[in-house]
């Protein structure tokens, strides 16, 4: 027709995307202890997982270790967001460290459970990636009494009797749409089951997820900003991809493939819990220029939520612990 519209290539924001509230103030715990202590202050494993988080906390004097064991003794020693086993706190306290531990406050509330677990006599079963140091350290408050699913058929093969008094608890990065396949065969699996509190969901990587999916139902490809090694960010490209949508993750800028663009109309871009925003405007920056520029946000939810610092990181008069 004589009038019709040229079709544009277009941009959509997810949002919320980027840093949690947990993220939030684990980086700030790592500057207040740089600004009380003065450099060196040890950081056990990355703080958060992001490359580019972890370097401009490098160049203000922060080191990063990948063991307790490895820092200095009466050193200070800064517990990532992803929280420790109880092995790992005694280790800290024989060398003397001074720790400040940055563990989710979210992530706390599931070792908390953990613990109630076993010791109510539960075996506790942990729905998580055995790898991930979230999982490592909850697994450690009760080691003799917990066991990793990963998977469906990791209930069926824990081969125990029906009727063990079990509790289930969950990697917090997961979303209750993940989870609830593996939950389900807990429950037919096993008579006597307590479930945890609502209060271990953590609506970050629920809300991150639900954002995928809106993004899916209008946009061709879906770019998800984040590290190869952020559990968050790699389940929201799993989302994009359940959907039928094609999704990748872009750990930065420079990772973005043009060849990725063909055919598409609409990008879709999200951002993990653990990015900074910058690293976002750098793929909208790549996206405007290669004609992707008209640019729209897509609103799923609102966060308000927020985790202070502890007060004696944040008082001007503290003493060191
Ligand atoms: Fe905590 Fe959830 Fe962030 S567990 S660190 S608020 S992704």
């Amino acid at each position: 027709p004589a009038h019709a519209i040229a079709r544009r290539k277009r941009t959509v924001l997810a949002e919320p995307r980027g840093f949690c509230a947990g993220v939030v103030r684990a980086i700030a715990m790592v500057e207040k202890s740089l600004e009380i202590h003065g450099p060196p202050v040890y950081v056990r494993k990355e703080i958060v997982h992001n490359q580019y988080v972890v370097a401009s906390l490098q160049r203000r004097g922060a080191r990063f270790v990948d063991s307790e064991s490895d820092v200095p003794e009466g050193a200070v020693c800064v517990f990532s967001a992803h929280g420790v086993s109880p092995l790992v706190r005694d280790n800290a306290g024989a060398r003397g460290l001074r720790v400040i531990d940055a563990t989710c406050p979210l992530v706390s509330r599931v070792h908390q459970h953990a613990r109630r677990g076993a010791r109510d006599g539960r075996l506790v079963l942990l729905i998580g990636h055995a790898d991930h140091e979230e999982t490592q350290g909850t697994y450690g408050e009760a080691p003799d009494r917990t066991i990793v699913i990963d998977t469906v058929d990791d209930v069926d093969r824990t081969g125990l009797p029906a009727d063990t008094p079990v509790t289930y608890l969950t990697q917090t990065t997961l979303s209750v749409d993940e989870t609830a396949e593996v939950i389900d065969r807990i429950k037919a699996r096993f008579t006597d089951v307590v479930a945890p509190g609502t209060d271990t969901i953590c609506y970050a990587s629920q809300n991150r997820q639900n954002g995928i999916k809106s993004l899916a139902s209008r946009c061709d490809l879906i770019l998800v900003v984040g590290a190869r090694n952020s559990s968050n960010s790699l389940r929201m490209v799993d989302v994009a991809r359940e959907t039928g949508t094609r999704a990748h993750l872009v750990p930065d800028a420079a990772d973005f493939d043009e060849t990725w663009l063909k055919d598409v109309w609409t990008v879709g871009v999200s951002s993990g819990a653990s990015v900074p925003e910058i690293l976002v405007e750098r793929l909208i920056d790549r996206l405007a220029r290669l004609g992707y520029d008209d640019i729209s946000t897509d609103v799923t939810s609102v966060e308000d939520v927020n985790f202070a610092v502890p007060s004696f990181l944040t008082t001007t008069t503290a003493a060191p612990p």
